[in-house]
């Protein structure tokens, strides 16, 4: 894992808008795999001022998106589709069809599973992959103890998420207790990876994401056998890392090509 700090979460998402961008004008027709969340916002928000002021282009690109709550329409003001459509897409240029978000509103959630990833297949698989971190450790919806080489499924949030989605959800009462996610396995098939996370809440499950063992109660520490995963993390959420100089210490000693700014 590649792990940088920066001052703030603006800063941080400025950084993961850079390496996405990057990934774009060397891969025109780019597979992105993307997050929601409040993460990732302001990253949105960076590509497509990029778009508007640097004519980034995202006619050929292609994106999948984690997950989505299971029984909300894509039109569900709370759904993810929905969050896609309002932070990014309908902010530049891509063209909508190409935009994959699993479907939480089928009868037959199971196919739109099997089908989502042949969905990612057919198209060469994911070329770099955005993530958030949950406070439990999770990636996409893969809440701890499931299994580290899953497929895109069918998950029960846990009592923890559902508590730090509920204030963002509107009405918490009526926030799905399910969600359709890629599974780690088909995370770890990205081909590279971008997780931030940012604030004081995140100390413990980047601490067991980066520095524990390889465990399935921390998904996120599935990364750790990543080839390619860089991890942007602000001031406060390092704040509980052992190796912290060691980070640093790489951070200011590597090549021009290896750095992103
Ligand atoms: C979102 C997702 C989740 C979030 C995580 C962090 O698509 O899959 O794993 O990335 O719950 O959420 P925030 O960014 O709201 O702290």
């Amino acid at each position: 894992m590649e792990v940088i700090i920066q001052e703030n979460p603006n800063d941080g998402c400025l950084l993961g808008a850079k390496i996405i961008a990057k990934k774009i004008r060397d891969k025109p027709n780019a597979v992105l795999g993307l997050a929601t969340g409040r993460t990732p916002e302001k990253l949105y928000r960076e590509l497509a001022r990029m778009h508007r002021e640097e004519g980034l282009d995202f006619s050929q690109v292609t994106t999948f998106n984690l997950d989505e709550y299971v029984g909300l329409p894509p039109e569900h003001d709370q759904s993810y589709r929905y969050f896609m459509n309002e932070h990014l897409f309908r902010h530049i240029n891509v063209d909508l069809a190409n935009t994959h978000v699993p479907a939480g509103n089928l009868d037959d959630l199971h196919a739109e599973c099997r089908d989502y990833e042949k969905r990612i297949k057919a198209v060469g698989g994911i070329d770099i992959q955005l993530l958030g971190l949950g406070r439990n450790g999770h990636i996409g919806f893969n809440e701890p103890t499931g299994s580290l080489r899953s497929r895109t499924w069918i998950k029960i949030l846990s009592e923890q998420t559902l508590n730090d989605n509920a204030a963002v959800f509107g009405d918490p009462g009526s926030m799905p207790k399910h969600a359709v996610t890629m599974g780690i396995g088909t995370i770890m098939e990205a081909r590279q990876i971008v997780l931030l996370a940012f604030g004081p809440a995140k100390v413990r499950a980047v601490m067991e994401m980066i520095e524990g063992p390889l465990a399935a109660v921390c998904p996120g520490s599935a990364l750790q056998e990543h080839p390619r995963t860089t991890v942007v993390l602000d001031g406060n959420s390092s704040a509980g890392l052992q190796y912290l100089d060691h980070y640093r210490w790489i951070e200011s000693h590597k090549l021009a090509w290896q750095r992103y700014d």
